[in-house]
């Protein structure tokens, strides 16, 4: 009875193949629905007034997609390799209220980086990367609540500068611990900087400002010392030089012009 079983086998084929075609058809028919980017997992996003949730986190991402649906609410790009955000990458995206960039490489956030996100974004992950500092042009307004902790902060005078003119909800930015400080000897190594308010890093600076200006001031000072000397000393000499001409003159000459000039007047 050889027959039932190579009909078996064959139909089970056929049929094993028909359902790798159907799951096959069905992903990209999902993915075509959804147009998330590649290798990202897209879902509708729960509960709220509609949007997508977008997940590629781990992924060993260099440089963030291009290709983000415009109606995404949540995006996580955390655990990559990103090295920057450059300017107007989520610029499309008026519903994005989270964004997740923990977990990378970044040491830079391009001026405009932010852009478009100042009136929606709620939550914003920045921790785990390698920033130094913040550029107040990178976030353009963007008030969220944020996560800055785990960066190498570098508390400097530019940086005491920029936190003022940053939008982000005051307690994120009690996640920006120094690592380093310029100058050095500031005292702020392993503080949140914000706690550190009666410091002004940016004295350092002005006083060596300050004695720069001294120093040219001074020297300019004596230049025109050195020349007012030299001037009088030069004059001092030629005056001498013009009495010892006019002694040296024969006296009798300038008697009898005396004389000659008084007879005229007589
Ligand atoms: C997304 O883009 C489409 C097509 O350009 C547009 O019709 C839609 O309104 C956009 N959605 C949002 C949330 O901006
Ligand atoms: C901020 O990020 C760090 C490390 O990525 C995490 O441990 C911490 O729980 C986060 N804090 C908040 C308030 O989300």
């Amino acid at each position: 009875m050889p027959l039932p079983s190579d009909w078996l086998l064959r139909h089970s084929v056929v049929m094993w193949l028909l359902l790798q075609s159907l799951v096959l058809m069905t992903l990209c028919f999902h993915h075509a629905a959804t147009s998330c980017s590649k290798h990202c997992y897209c879902s509708d996003s729960e509960g709220q007034s509609g949007g997508k949730t977008m997940r590629c986190s781990n992924l060993r991402l260099t440089e963030i997609p291009r290709d983000i649906p415009n109606d995404t609410r949540r995006l996580y790009l955390d655990y990559n390799l990103l090295t920057s955000v450059p300017a107007n990458t989520f610029q499309n995206l008026p519903l994005l209220t989270e964004l997740d960039l923990s977990h990378n490489e970044l040491a830079k956030l391009e001026p405009g980086a932010f852009r478009g996100l100042a009136a929606s974004l709620q939550f914003l992950d920045l921790s785990s990367n390698k920033l130094e500092t913040l550029d107040p042009e990178a976030f353009e307004g963007v008030q969220a609540r944020s996560n800055l902790t785990n960066n190498p902060w570098r508390c400097d005078c530019a940086l005491q500068m920029a936190m003022p003119r940053l939008a982000l909800e005051p307690v994120s930015l009690k996640g920006i611990v120094c690592e380093t400080s310029v100058p050095e000897d500031a005292g702020v190594q392993g503080e949140p900087f914000l706690l550190a308010k009666d410091l002004d890093l940016c004295v350092a600076l002005k006083k060596t400002t300050d004695v720069a200006m001294l120093v040219t001031m001074f020297g300019w000072f004596t230049m025109v010392i050195s020349y007012l000397v030299y001037y009088v000393r030069h004059n001092q000499e030629d005056a001498r030089r013009h009495l010892e001409y006019l002694k040296s003159l024969p006296s009798r000459q300038g008697k009898s012009e005396e004389s000659s000039t008084i007879s005229t007047v007589v």
